[in-house]
């Protein structure tokens, strides 16, 4: 796992967006994870100057969904599939008919979740996976005691978890219950596993998921075992991490070839 922490949350966002970019100039097709919630919006950002200034190119990129609400009515502002659309299509240019969502809407949502899986399975593998975590150490959807081997299914959302997002919505009973979420499996299939973090409420999950142990009570952990897992946050999410002078001694030793702080022309 190489972890980089960076001072602001602005920082974040300019180098997990330089990564990105040096992906997609190498290889415009490329099959992009996304991730909604809060901590992704800084890399998106970044990406889309990229494209205003740098003239970067998205719009031969696949994207897929790392989740989706269920019950919440097709159109709703606050279903990701929306939310998508808005904070990544748009604003990177992406082509609308390349972005796929799990369908939260469905009648059928066990058969909703084999066809996400079988989408993936088609067009893929993903290329990069952005990750965001939560503060109880989630990943995508996937709350504590999560299968390691999960694949894309329905999950009921922890009551921590629905009382976070509750700020996107008028009330917090409005948060849906269920979602639909790739598995701890199916993120594990991503060829790279970029999470970003900031702020002291990941603090702990930041620590658990890289220095702790293995554990299905910190679903995010599991990328200890990704062969090319990257961590980047900020000061204040990377605060109880033991081993940070170890991974500022790693950043300034880097090799050329191995540093993407600068995009390719
Ligand atoms: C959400 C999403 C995750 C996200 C996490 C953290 O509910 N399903 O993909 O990474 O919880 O959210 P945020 O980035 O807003 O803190």
């Amino acid at each position: 796992m190489q972890v980089y922490v960076v001072a602001t949350p602005a920082e974040v966002g300019r180098l997990a967006g330089a990564k990105i970019g040096a992906l997609i100039r190498s290889k415009p097709e490329a099959v992009l994870g996304v991730a909604t919630g809060s901590s992704p919006l800084d890399v998106y950002a970044e990406l889309a100057r990229q494209v205003k200034e740098e003239g970067l190119d998205c719009s031969k990129v696949t994207a897929f969904a790392l989740d989706e609400y269920v019950g919440l009515p097709v159109g709703h502002p606050e279903s990701y599939r929306k939310v998508l659309e808005r904070d990544v299509v748009g604003p990177l240019g992406l082509n609308p008919d390349k972005l796929n969502v799990p369908d939260g809407a469905s009648d059928d949502i066990a058969a909703a979740a084999i066809d996400y899986e079988r989408r993936i399975r088609e067009q893929g593998p993903v290329d990069l996976q952005i990750l965001g975590i939560g503060a109880n150490g989630h990943i995508g959807f996937n709350e504590p005691t999560s299968s390691f081997s999960s694949r894309t299914r329905i999950k009921t959302l922890a009551p921590k978890t629905r009382a976070d997002n509750a700020r996107f919505f008028d009330s917090p009973e409005q948060v849906p219950m269920h979602c639909l979420t790739q598995g701890l499996g199916t993120i594990l299939d991503a060829r790279t596993a970029l999470l970003v973090a900031q702020g002291e409420n990941k603090a702990a999950a930041i620590a658990g998921m890289v220095e702790g142990p293995v554990t299905s009570m910190c679903p995010g952990s599991i990328l200890q075992f990704h062969p090319d897992a990257i961590v980047i946050a900020d000061e204040a999410a990377a605060s109880q991490l033991k081993l940070t002078e170890y991974y500022a001694y790693t950043y300034e030793n880097l090799p050329s070839w191995q540093r993407f702080e600068q995009p390719q022309a």
